[in-house]
């Protein structure tokens, strides 16, 4: 079924190096009602066809381009919703499929509750360098507004249970604004997860995605949103995780000193990347495409060697361009003072009205600037 690393076609040698690949897993215990990630629970299709598509995805991809990993990152989804024998077939088939030799990080998304000591250790074993744990609120009142089937302490038995196979890097992800949500709430989310002290923090303000039932009820009137409420939130959180030696090195992730996500970086710094399995997209070079977001057509597309692509765009200068200032905007970094060069009037303003500063050649938003990130990058793109 696969080729391994020394048949290689010579044909692809010419091919630009892809260094970041994006697996999704698109399985879940429960679809959570603010989620709009392509997902499906139930597990019907959670199956042996589906990790064989996935490498058989990357054996074609392997015929055409070359790839040495920097990066992998398994999202979703959820991949520790696979069973402990899948991981090992997966990620221990694609260890003997690819060139691992220039891999610095490889992180795996994880949900509370479906991990136990056995998964833990599996992944520490097979390499795995970075935890994601999707904790979103140490509030069991918070966790069921979100529909999440866990409570805060299975999250803190899970988060033990993977720092104790020492993982190199473990982030946290959490939300804020979630519906009622107080600021003392928020406060002392911030605070458990700093005690516990992961050494990156992912804190994200909660969006209302078209086509969930938390939208249905934000546009119903059951749910209603507050900009200043959200702003003092935000401002929380940078105050509350700066003290604790946290980095906000982008709007919505914070990290202790070397612990930055290298892939999140990557996609930010718009470098080419490949995504493997249902709804993935890849962008290499001027081409960005999406797979099929449906797991049993992917898995039968996979098998019957029909490609899984099913959108394709070219991707103009000026769409780049776009994408390039708004991520960069979005980075402590900052983006290069010349990119924005025809549009010096709007940045001018930006500066007067204190949500941009420029330092060194470089533009960066003020901390007013990173509570309205959107609408300043809204000026440019
Ligand atoms: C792709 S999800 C995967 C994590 C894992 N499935 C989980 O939920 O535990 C990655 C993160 O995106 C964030 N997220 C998902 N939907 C969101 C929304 N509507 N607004 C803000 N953040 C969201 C959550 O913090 C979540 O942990
Ligand atoms: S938030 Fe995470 S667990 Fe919930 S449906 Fe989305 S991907 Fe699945």
């Amino acid at each position: 079924m696969t080729v391994s690393k020394q048949t290689q076609s010579a044909s692809r040698c010419d091919a630009p190096i892809v260094e970041h690949l994006y697996f999704h897993i698109p399985f879940c215990p429960k679809i959570c009602p603010y989620c709009c990630f392509y997902v499906e629970e139930g597990g019907k299709n959670k199956n042996q066809a589906f990790l064989d598509a996935l490498l058989l995805e990357v054996t074609r991809a392997m015929e055409r381009t070359h790839i040495r990993p920097k990066t992998i990152y398994f999202g979703g989804g959820t991949p520790t919703a696979l069973r402990v024998e899948q991981l090992e077939y997966l990620l221990g088939g694609l260890k003997s499929l690819l060139d691992m030799s220039a891999l610095q990080e490889w992180t795996l998304e994880a949900n509370p509750a479906t991990v136990r000591e056995d998964k833990a250790a599996l992944l520490k074993q097979l390499g795995v360098t970075r935890i994601s744990l999707g904790v979103q609120s140490w509030s069991d009142r918070c966790l069921k507004i979100l529909g999440r089937t866990h409570s805060a302490e299975q999250a803190v038995a899970t988060y033990e249970i993977l720092r104790a196979q020492g993982f190199p890097s473990m982030n946290i992800d959490l939300m804020f604004s979630i519906p009622g949500q107080a600021l003392h709430e928020w406060e002392s989310d911030l605070d458990t997860t700093i005690k516990l002290n992961p050494n990156h923090i992912s804190a994200y303000c909660l969006t209302y995605e078209e086509d969930t039932d938390f939208f249905k009820k934000l546009t119903g009137g059951e749910f209603v949103q507050n900009e200043e409420h959200d702003a003092a939130l935000f401002e929380s959180t940078m105050d509350r995780l700066s003290l604790a030696g946290y980095q906000q090195y982008e709007i919505s992730n914070h990290a202790r000193a070397g612990a930055i996500s290298s892939h999140n970086m990557a996609y930010w710094e718009g470098r080419d990347f490949l995504g493997f399995g249902p709804s993935a997209f890849s962008t290499i070079g001027e081409k960005r495409t999406q797979n099929v977001c449906d797991t049993a057509a992917y898995s039968l597309r996979m098998q019957a060697g029909v490609s899984p692509i099913h959108s394709e765009e070219n991707l103009s200068a000026d769409t780049r361009l776009g994408e390039r200032i708004a991520f960069g905007l979005r980075m402590a970094a900052g983006l290069e003072a010349d990119l924005l060069t025809p549009w010096a009037e709007e940045t001018e303003h930006l500066i007067e009205i204190g949500l941009l500063e420029a330092n060194d050649r470089r533009l960066r938003l003020t901390r007013r600037g990173r509570m309205l990130a959107d609408l300043v990058a809204s000026s440019f793109v």
